[in-house]
C-alpha cells in the first residue's frame, strides 16, 4: 500500500487489508517521500481505523525503495501522482506491472492531509471497498 506520506492513506489501506485476510497474506505500507519515516499514523487515521475496530497505531512509516518491487507481488497507489512516483523506480516491465490504482476504474483516493475528519471516513470507505475486492480476488485468484 503506497501513498506520500505513509502516515494517512496507505497506513490505513494495510490495516484494513490485514483485518480481512488476517495472516495469510504480508501486507505493508510506505510513501513515496521520506517526510515522515519513523512515524506513526496520522491521529486522524487511527482514529477512523478505531472506529471500525481496527488498530494501525503500531505501524511506523517508512519510504518506498526499490527493493519493495522484489519483496512484494502487488503495488497498490493512492492516486496518480504516487503511481508516477514508483513507475520512475521501476526497472523493468515486470516491476511495473506490479503496480496499479487501488481504486477501480482508475479513481484515486484523495489526500486527506490538509482537510477535516470527514476526508479520513471518506478515505475509509474508499479503502474498505477497495480491500474487499483485493482480498476476494487473492482468495479465488
Ligand atoms: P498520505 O497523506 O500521503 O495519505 O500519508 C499525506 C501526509 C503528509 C503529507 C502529504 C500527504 N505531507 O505533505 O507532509
Amino acid at each position: 500500500m503506497i501513498c506520500l506520506g505513509n502516515i494517512c492513506r496507505s497506513p490505513l489501506a494495510q490495516g484494513i487489508l490485514e483485518h480481512k485476510v488476517k495472516s495469510d497474506i504480508r501486507v505493508d505500507s510506505a510513501g513515496t517521500a521520506g517526510y515522515h519515516i519513523g512515524a506513526r499514523p496520522d491521529s486522524r487515521s487511527i482514529e477512523v481505523a478505531n472506529k471500525y475496530g481496527i488498530d494501525i497505531q503500531d505501524q511506523k512509516a517508512r519510504q518506498f525503495s526499490v527493493r519493495d518491487f522484489d519483496q512484494f507481488t502487488h503495488l497498490f497507489v493512492m492516486d496518480q501522482s504516487n503511481y508516477q512516483n514508483v513507475i520512475a523506480l521501476a526497472r523493468d516491465e515486470n516491476d511495473r506491472q506490479k503496480v496499479q490504482l487501488i481504486l477501480a476504474d482508475d479513481q484515486e483516493v484523495p489526500d486527506p492531509y490538509y482537510g477535516g475528519k470527514s476526508g479520513f471516513e471518506n478515505c475509509y470507505q474508499l479503502l474498505n471497498t477497495a480491500c474487499n475486492r483485493i482480498a476476494e480476488s487473492i482468495k479465488y485468484g
